[in-house]
């Protein structure tokens, strides 16, 4: 099919850039805390679960369709069923998915790239214990500081993007992915260390089931899948750029252990660190940014050090799931025959607008007044990326493999061409495809309405 555009050069590079696709900011900023807020342990055992069965299934799934076709989502579903041309709209769904989350992406991104200057000029260490919340709130609530990091964020991910598949995206992830794995692990070491650490891991690691709600699986769920970079047409794209004799398989199989492990890694390098410092550890969204330079604050010099390194870690993460979705929306329009420069920059500027909307409305911003159900904007960007877009693209993207797909194209697909033995295929195929995933969404998505 049409396919005549570089790609990633090796089934190693694959690895790397969709694994920096989904290690992210979910990981790190957003995994600790739901973690936290829905029973440890508990909501440890779901997210394994829906992970693996229903996250990793995804991914297989994106890739096939994008490898599949060689296009974009818009493009990509109605060239597998071209009598069913409306099965754009799924991808059209994605692109609007990827955009809202791109721009909450950047707001956060940009605190994070704020956080990692002010640990290294010493701002951080200069302030009190309890200073922290107001300290962040102000930080947020400013101006100009939010707005100053998201841009040039922006522009660092953007001329990665300007330089191509295979020397920018692929290059840059083979580079930052183990430098990400040597800092969260060092980060651990220390973490672990720590006088009082086992309550932090008694924390992560014993199940509460009482705080297990239904919102909470929904929110799980919703974070599998947001942490895999799935239901939104992101891996359709990655998945076009792999290589025809990759194991699609395999790949995903590392992807998703990657994801996993950096999400728990992160767990096991915050919790016992708040604990040691005796701080909440159900810090919801400002976890990061008012409980842990607390942490940094009470590990005496060193702790500057942790801090800077912690703060670095996140921004890199961040950097290459921002890579992946701004490449996403590029190959979108490109597809569609713009230039791929210009797609990336026309990309960057309408988002950069609406991050800057997203910004100003934080809590405290210029903009928080605007509500709607209690909510503000920014929260309302965050409810629909983390937990409502994703598993409806999902379960529509799913629900094309397992019923609008020829069977016998999958089996093609995934075998590459019969080269590869796959045994598995039935079960992946009649079991977790057309049965498991589509019904676990739905269950999810309909619980969530009617509790
Ligand atoms: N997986 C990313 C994270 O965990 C976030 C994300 C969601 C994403 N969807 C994406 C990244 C699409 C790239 C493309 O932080």
């Amino acid at each position: 099919m049409a396919n005549n555009k570089t790609g990633f050069s090796s089934s190693f590079g694959v690895v790397m850039a969709a694994a920096g696709s989904a290690v992210g900011l979910g990981n790190i900023w957003r995994f600790p805390y739901i973690c936290g807020q829905y029973g440890g342990a508990a909501s440890l055992i779901v997210y394994l679960l829906f992970v693996f069965l229903i996250g990793m299934v995804l991914l297989m799934t994106e890739f096939v369709i994008g490898r599949r076709s060689g296009y974009a989502p818009e493009k990509a579903f109605p060239a597998l069923a071209p009598k069913r041309p409306s099965w754009k709209l799924v991808g059209l769904f994605g692109m609007f998915t990827c955009f809202l989350i791109l721009a909450i992406y950047l707001v956060i991104s940009g605190w994070t790239l704020g956080y990692f200057w002010e640990s290294m000029t010493g701002t951080l260490a200069s302030i009190a214990d309890d200073g922290f919340a107001d300290h962040f709130a102000s930080f947020a609530a400013s101006t100009w500081k939010p707005v100053l990091f998201l841009v040039v964020f922006l522009v660092f991910t953007l001329l990665i993007i300007l330089g191509g598949v295979q020397k920018g995206i692929e290059q840059v992830s083979k580079l930052l992915m183990p430098i990400l794995l040597v800092l969260v692990i060092a980060l651990c070491v220390r973490s672990l260390t720590l006088p009082g650490a086992s309550k932090g891991l008694d924390y992560l690691f014993h199940p509460n089931f009482a705080l297990l709600t239904w919102k909470g699986i929904l929110a799980i769920l919703g974070q599998a899948l947001f942490s895999l970079s799935v239901g939104m047409g992101a891996m359709i794209v990655y998945g076009s750029y792999i290589p025809r004799d990759s194991n699609i398989l395999k790949s995903a199989t590392w992807i998703t252990v990657c994801d996993v492990a950096i999400a728990v890694l992160a767990g096991v390098a915050i919790f016992p660190a708040v604990f040691a410092a005796g701080q909440d550890p159900a810090g919801g969204p400002g976890l990061v940014y008012q409980v842990l330079p607390v942490v940094f604050n009470s590990m005496g010099t060193v702790g500057t050090v942790f801090a800077v390194l912690f703060f670095l870690l996140l921004s890199l993460a961040a950097l290459t799931s921002a890579i992946s979705l701004l490449e996403t929306l590029t190959a979108w329009l490109a597809d569609k025959g713009m230039k791929r420069n210009l797609a990336a920059v026309l990309v960057s500027v309408a988002v950069a607008v609406l991050a800057i909307f997203v910004a100003y409305s934080f809590s405290g911003g210029p903009l928080s007044y605007i509500t709607l159900g209690g909510m503000n904007i920014f929260d309302w960007v965050d409810k629909l990326t983390g937990s409502y877009l994703p598993p409806i693209g999902a379960l529509f993207t799913v629900i094309f493999l397992g019923w609008v797909m020829k069977k016998e194209d999958i089996h093609d697909e995934l075998s590459n061409h019969g080269v590869l033995e796959i045994s598995w295929f039935r079960v992946f195929y009649y079991f977790l495809v057309r049965f498991v995933a589509p019904a676990a969404l739905l269950v999810a998505l309909l619980a969530d309405l009617l509790t």
